[in-house]
């Protein structure tokens, strides 16, 4: 799938937009147009379903964006969220330190790849591909497709991190200039967006825009722990806006500078930690797949110890195959007792939990199930964006989950005239009542199909000549472009049985 063609579909549809276009737009900052917004809420609306009102061992959360500053002392952000940059001394660029170009092979064999991902696996960024492999004939494979792009692979195992954090980046050309031997080492540029609240814009008024929405449910863990009467184990979520100063904001929605994030925090024993963190990493792994993507283009990536944080056990990426490499969707991690332990050191309160039933205290542990929002969204737009044939012709189509689509059903007139706008219009105003739909009555019915096709909507009901005779309609397949007919008082009843996925009847 072409990256571009979908960057333009969402333009032309009303998806995406860069944000504040008619300036010139904002690097790292996008708005959702009339189909966007219904896509991503959609997404959101279903995460939270699943995860939070379907469940009785979750509640919900909506903190503020902007929070007491000791929250980003006590998390690590204020000293820690940085990322690394090098500097070119000759075209003063300036680049992540992982974005320069180099191309490596990995030798180290990695299980979860191994197993699912013969013969050898690509991961691009930017410049960047890293190639890990099982077999010694994979490497092979990936060392003479690197050597065909013009390029000598470095061999190195361990990670590409570790690697350029030992200095091995002064051996690589500037991605800008291309010269050798003018990168500096690396240095770290913290991430946080700053503001001032009141008047007087000075140290001691300085606050963050939040860089994730879980601080907001640690800082709160004790509020829901003393009014909710939730017993551990138990998880907050949230959804919510995050802020980051991205050095390089790219690939579309992928890394943008404002983005959302859907996150839950699991408080659990201790004892029972490894247990919940073996369960969400496939209860979310199931999530996606449940939703459309297909398995094959997804994997869940164990962390290797050297990845890991000091306070985490362990931590599984969930990726998946971008058209531009395959790259995070959502992480897991197990995170220990590390950040209540922070918020109670910093706050000087108890954040210990008392369970009444063992006479037990203790302070939970916590396993962090953290997707993004829009980065699920460019995901399922991948994942849905097809060009097939249809009468000859080539149809874009985007194959949405019918949870995620924006727009349900699409009625059309066949004609402006014999009744058939005014049946039309009585089918639409009663579908509107459950489901978001659409009435379009202008233009060919082939080309008004096409239009809905690109929007991903499920299904389309004509009303036609035979409609006016026998009070049938019409129902059109978005996926096979199979037709039935439906009789046009239970329209409401078919189309939410045929959204609950109840089969398309079969051809005749
Ligand atoms: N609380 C943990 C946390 O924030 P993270 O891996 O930094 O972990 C979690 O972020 C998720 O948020 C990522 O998997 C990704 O889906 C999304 N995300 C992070 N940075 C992003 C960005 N710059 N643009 C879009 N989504 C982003």
């Amino acid at each position: 799938m072409d990256m571009d063609k979908l960057v333009s579909l969402c333009k032309r549809r009303g998806f995406i937009f860069p944000s504040s276009e008619i300036y010139g737009g904002l690097n790292g900052f996008w708005d959702y147009g009339p189909l966007g917004v219904e896509l991503k809420r959609n997404i959101k609306d279903a995460w939270w379903r699943d995860n939070v009102n379907l469940r009785d061992d979750m509640v919900g959360l909506d903190c503020s964006i902007i929070m007491n500053p000791k929250v980003w002392e006590a998390s690590g952000h204020v000293g820690g969220f940085s990322d690394p940059m090098v500097d070119c001394r000759d075209c003063n660029g300036r680049f992540r330190s992982d974005q320069v170009t180099i191309l490596a092979v990995n030798y180290r064999g990695n299980e979860a790849i191994g197993a699912k991902y013969p013969p050898f696996f690509y991961s691009a960024v930017g410049s960047l591909v890293e190639v890990r492999g099982e077999h010694d004939k994979d490497i092979e494979k990936a060392k003479k497709k690197i050597a065909s792009l013009g390029h000598e692979p470095i061999e190195f195992s361990g990670s590409l991190d570790r690697l350029l954090r030992e200095g091995a980046h002064s051996e690589f050309p500037c991605p800008r200039c291309k010269k050798t031997g003018t990168l500096t080492e690396p240095r770290n540029f913290n991430l946080m967006f700053e503001s001032h609240t009141g008047a007087v814009a000075d140290e001691g008024s300085k606050v963050y825009l939040r860089p994730e929405t879980a601080q907001g449910i640690f800082a709160n863990f004790k509020n829901v722990v003393d009014t909710s009467r939730m017993k551990i184990p138990f998880g907050i979520a949230q959804i919510g806006k995050s802020f980051r100063n991205e050095i390089n904001p790219r690939n579309f929605i992928f890394r943008s500078r404002e983005f959302e994030q859907m996150e839950i925090e699991f408080f659990c024993h201790p004892d029972q930690a490894a247990e919940w963190y073996a369960y969400w990493r496939k209860t979310r792994f199931q999530w996606y797949i449940d939703h459309g993507l297909q398995s094959d283009r997804l994997r869940l990536r164990d962390h290797d110890p050297d990845e890991l944080a000091f306070y985490s056990t362990a931590t599984a990426d969930i990726e998946y195959s971008f058209p531009f490499g395959v790259s995070e969707l959502e992480g897991i991690a197990h995170r220990g007792a590390y950040d209540l332990g922070q918020h109670q050191k910093f706050s000087g309160k108890d954040l210990t939990y008392f369970d009444e039933e063992k006479k037990e205290r203790y302070l939970p542990h916590v396993i962090e199930p953290s997707a993004g929002a829009d980065r699920a969204t460019l995901a399922f737009l991948c994942e849905a964006y097809q060009e097939d044939q249809v009468g000859g012709e080539t149809r874009t189509v985007l194959k949405f989950h019918p949870r995620f689509a924006p727009i349900k059903a699409a009625v059309f007139p066949l004609v402006k005239r014999d009744g058939m706008p005014e049946m039309a219009e009585k089918i639409y105003r009663d579908l509107k009542k459950h489901f978001n739909v659409f009435l379009d009555e202008k233009g060919a019915i082939g080309r008004r199909y096409r239009r809905q096709d690109e929007a991903g909507t499920p299904l389309g009901i004509t009303v036609d000549g035979q409609t006016i005779a026998d009070g049938t309609v019409t129902f059109r397949d978005r996926d096979t472009c199979r037709q039935w007919r439906v009789a046009s008082a239970g329209v409401v009843q078919a189309v939410r049985d045929l959204l609950e996925g109840q089969p398309i009847p079969a051809a005749e």
